[in-house]
């Protein structure tokens, strides 16, 4: 009983780690979104403000804390559903009734680790380290790299498939009622995943050919 206990709270916080990561997520596209309008002006000074504000400095360790604790509980509870998991998903007949991106979060969120460290080393470390103000040239010369843009991409339509079963998944862990919200739960994780893999990639894009 009290490892059922246990594993109820780990995902329950697995489940506000999640969410606390898709209200940033919102954050930062709406920051990004300023790249193409209004423009230059308005994005060097959202990420002014978002490095002098002192609310958003104090949020910035407890955002850093909540992706290492996502990150760690993640690979945890996949390597402990594993080792419980008498034969492989693929061989397994529940592997019928759950979804691709479901099966596969732990895939999903590792490509976005995998992203999450190139743009710490192009975009956060240089702007930690160095005196940049032009942010909106260091953003968009970074989209001039095919390759840079590509991976770009590619994280996002990996994240997007990561919350199209995060999002509802994270409200069924904190005791959502399946029969009642099941559909709007879906519904709303659907369009949660397209806007954010949608908006980011376009983003990308944009500024690749312009
Ligand atoms: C901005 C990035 C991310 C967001 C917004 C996000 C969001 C979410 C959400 C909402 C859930 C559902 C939680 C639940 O089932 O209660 C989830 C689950 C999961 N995430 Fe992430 N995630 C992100 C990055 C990552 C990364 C980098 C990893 C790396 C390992 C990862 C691994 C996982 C795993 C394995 C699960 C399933 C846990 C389970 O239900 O057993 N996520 N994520």
């Amino acid at each position: 009983m009290t490892i059922l206990k246990t594993s109820v709270a780990k995902k329950i916080a697995m489940a506000l780690s999640g969410l606390f990561l898709v209200m940033f997520i919102f954050i930062h596209l709406a920051i990004n979104l300023t790249l193409i309008y209004p423009g230059k002006e308005a994005f060097d000074a959202a990420v002014e403000f978002m490095a002098t504000n002192p609310f958003i400095q104090l949020m910035q360790p407890v955002l850093f804390l909540g992706f290492i604790f996502h990150i760690a509980m993640g690979i945890y509870l996949e390597w402990t559903n594993r080792s419980k998991r008498p034969v492989n998903y693929v061989n397994n007949n529940s592997g019928v009734a759950s979804s691709w991106a479901s099966r596969n979060m732990i895939w999903t969120g590792l490509f976005v680790l995998l992203f999450l460290a190139v743009h710490f080393a192009n975009y956060f470390i240089p702007f930690k380290t160095q005196q940049i103000h032009d942010h909106y040239a260091l953003v968009t010369g970074l989209f001039k790299n095919p390759i840079y843009t590509l991976l770009y991409v590619l994280a996002f339509v990996a994240l997007g498939i990561h919350l199209s079963h995060g999002f509802q998944s994270a409200f069924q862990s904190l005791g959502a009622p399946r029969e009642k919200c099941n559909k709007a739960l879906v519904l709303c994780g659907n369009i949660i995943a397209f806007v954010v893999a949608f908006g980011f990639s376009a983003i990308a894009i944009y500024f690749y050919f312009n």
